[in-house]
């Protein structure tokens, strides 16, 4: 894999890494580009309601999958993507849009729900999740993003101190690809062609 590639050439490389080299770490000025490029995403009213728990150690990888996964013996993708080096979590904070719409220049101060067209909080956060799966390839890296079981939010909050208000939209695993990866069952669908979902003009 070749670093600082064209855009072009990002895009089509990139894919869901599902197992890492143990053994090599993501080098600090990578993780950091990583989360640079995460903030340059677009956010709604620029609210940027997001935060980035970002898992390095043994020891912090481990009190992650242990809450989001639980005590039982890791199946075959678990015991692969427990392999990556860095972890990292990007959630949303709905209250800091509601907060900025109920300023003056937007002036929503009902702070009413139903005033937004979809989460935006949420689509957010999935944008700048996505800058950082490009930003790994364009490092010559691989990465996989992955949701987090709602019935282990709870022990994932409890593990990390994470206030209440913050919702991770599910987690991105970044590191050097491994020898085992596996591509998605999913695949086998096939990429849907631009004229079965594109509607030029109407539909
Ligand atoms: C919102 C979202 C959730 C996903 N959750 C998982 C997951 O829990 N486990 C997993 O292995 N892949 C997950 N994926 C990856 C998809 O399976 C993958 O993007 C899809 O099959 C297309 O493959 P590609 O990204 O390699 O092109 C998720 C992707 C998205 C966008």
């Amino acid at each position: 894999m070749v670093a600082g590639m064209e855009f072009a050439d990002v895009v089509r490389r990139r894919r869901m890494v599902r197992d890492y080299d143990p053994d090599r770490p993501v080098p600090a000025q990578v993780r950091e580009r990583l989360l640079d490029h995460a903030i340059r995403a677009p956010s709604a009213g620029f609210s940027q309601g997001w935060a980035f728990l970002v898992l390095e150690s043994a020891a912090d990888r481990d009190r992650f999958w242990r809450a989001t996964t639980g005590e039982e013996a890791p199946d075959a993708w678990l015991t692969r993507m427990r392999r990556a080096p860095l972890l990292i979590v990007p959630m949303s904070d709905k209250s800091a849009y509601l907060d900025r719409y109920a300023e003056p220049d937007k002036g929503w101060t009902d702070r009413e729900e139903a005033r937004w067209p979809v989460p935006y909080w949420d689509v957010d956060a999935g944008m700048a999740a996505l800058l950082m799966l490009l930003t790994a390839v364009d490092e010559g890296l691989g990465a996989c993003f992955f949701g987090i079981p709602p019935e282990r939010l709870a022990a994932f909050r409890h593990s990390f101190g994470v206030p209440p208000g913050l919702r991770p939209v599910g987690c991105v695993a970044v590191g050097y690809p491994g020898e085992d990866d596996r591509r998605s069952p999913s695949l086998r669908r096939g990429r849907r062609p631009v004229e079965e979902v594109v509607h030029r003009g109407r539909w």
